[in-house]
């Protein structure tokens, strides 16, 4: 294929593209993207700009990592695709297995998808229809946590908080029943989690457990960090505590662990932290470390032996044409080889050199407010006039992306989940670049 000039790719893009989450008339000329090493993107006029935010946070191993890309090349020679039902294959059999063995096999089964929003569509579906199969069909509600976030799909944004983004599909989704959450009211002057308010959030849990638990299904959450609401953290004693309530009002857990799987919050998976295993729990985004697009829902013996039956209409009604593709199989495949304690060892030193850099940039800038930091995720609010208005995220994000540092802001929040293998050096520079854009919004 003949190089093509960026004006070329502009022009196409103008006349063509509509992308995720952007007002396309408002929208400026994003910079075209040629190439990916490690944590840096380049440009197509030769410029690096460091992944501050691991692309989505799908990116931790760093991009094109020659192992995981070796795999996919591997895997290119043999088996692109083959529908997943009547056949099976290696690349997806061994995942099944690790993926199994990550739990402690207290989720033995795997169902395959192609992304976040599908993998909890799933969960919800199993969740629901288990029961209905029992011939218990009015245990059929969803909890939810405020200001949680599932995905964007019309399931899955009914299963999470009608944000601003959401509000327009309303009338199009399924009611949800809301519990507080334990993360901090994003409006608080400091980010201090009390354990009162723990309490406060499992008593509320309980009373609601209590009262309509005969109609419940599930309860869905982000283990220990709500993504979409600000990077906002609570502590895993409130995890511990909605396990034991969903096993006492026989409420399956569903952890979405979308964006904590795969050791973003410091161990394989969030839910960890608390010491105990959901029955349900979607994955996504590093599960193929950013390569291809996989999602997985892996469910308890117990979610699954309630779909066994004789009835074909007790049947999992639920499949993609790409489900467990073989080449994205490979790539997580390779990608969990990687999960080991080398990495470990990186999102350790990771996490202690955010909080060093939190630190600082707290005492020289005194817009900088809640920092918080938990694995290898960093956040803080900046509180100024400039971030407090509407156009704030995209205006720092274009001026961080001009000095060399891709983030999105989540509003006036600024975040850091960049890939594992970003070096102390390199993340004091991301600090660096933070300050000094910082100073411009002040
Ligand atoms: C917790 C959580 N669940 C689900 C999703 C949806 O994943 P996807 O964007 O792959 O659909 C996200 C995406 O950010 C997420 O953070």
């Amino acid at each position: 294929m003949s190089e093509i000039s960026e004006t070329q790719i502009l022009d196409w893009h103008a006349k063509h593209a509509w992308q995720p989450f952007t007002q396309m008339k408002l929208a400026p000329n994003p910079e075209v993207i040629t190439s990916a090493e490690g944590i840096y993107l380049k440009t197509q006029d030769g410029r690096k700009i460091i992944d501050g935010v691991g692309s989505w946070w799908v990116s931790i191993h760093g991009h094109n990592h020659p192992y995981i890309m070796e795999a996919i090349r591997k895997q290119t020679e043999t088996l692109d695709q083959v529908m997943y039902a009547g056949f099976t294959h290696e690349p997806a059999a061994r995942l099944s297995h690790r993926l199994a063995q990550s739990t402690g096999y207290a989720l033995p089964r795997v169902f395959f998808s192609d992304n976040g929003a599908c993998a909890v569509e799933i969960a919800l579906k199993m969740a629901f229809q288990y029961f209905t199969n029992q011939g218990r069909p009015e245990k059929s509600r969803f909890v939810t946590l405020d200001r949680g976030y599932h995905g964007d799909t019309i399931g899955t944004m009914a299963a999470g908080a009608r944000s601003a983004f959401h509000k327009v599909y309303e009338p199009l989704l399924f009611s949800v029943l809301t519990s507080p959450t334990p993360a901090p009211d994003p409006g608080a002057v400091d980010f201090v989690i009390s354990d009162e308010s723990v309490s406060q959030c499992v008593a509320a849990l309980r009373s609601l457990f209590e009262t309509r638990g005969h109609e419940i299904c599930g309860l869905i959450l982000e283990p220990l960090i709500q993504g979409a609401d600000g990077m906002n953290m609570y502590p895993a004693e409130f995890l511990t505590e909605a396990r034991k309530l969903c096993n006492t009002y026989d409420i399956f857990l569903i952890a979405d662990e979308v964006f904590t799987g795969f050791g973003r919050t410091g161990t394989f998976y969030a839910c960890e932290a608390a010491g105990i295993w959901p029955d349900i729990m979607p994955i996504s985004k590093g599960l193929s470390a950013g390569a291809v697009a996989l999602g997985a829902t892996l469910a308890s013996e117990r979610v699954y032996e309630g779909f066994l039956s004789n009835e074909r209409s007790h049947t999992l009604f639920h499949g993609h044409s790409m489900t467990g593709n073989p080449i994205g199989c490979a790539a997580a495949n390779a990608s969990m080889d990687l999960m080991n304690p080398e990495c470990f060892d990186q999102i350790s030193t990771l996490a202690l050199a955010h909080v060093r850099n939190l630190s600082s940039l707290q005492a020289s800038r005194s817009s900088v407010r809640r920092t918080r930091s938990l694995g290898s995720v960093a956040a803080f609010d900046l509180k100024s006039e400039r971030a407090a208005s509407p156009d704030f995220s995209q205006k720092f994000r274009e001026r961080c992306v001009q000095k060399g540092l891709l983030v999105r802001p989540l509003g006036s929040v600024i975040y850091l989940c960049p890939p594992y293998v970003v070096s102390i050096q390199e993340l004091d520079r991301i600090y660096d670049i933070l300050n000094e854009t910082i100073k411009e919004f002040e």
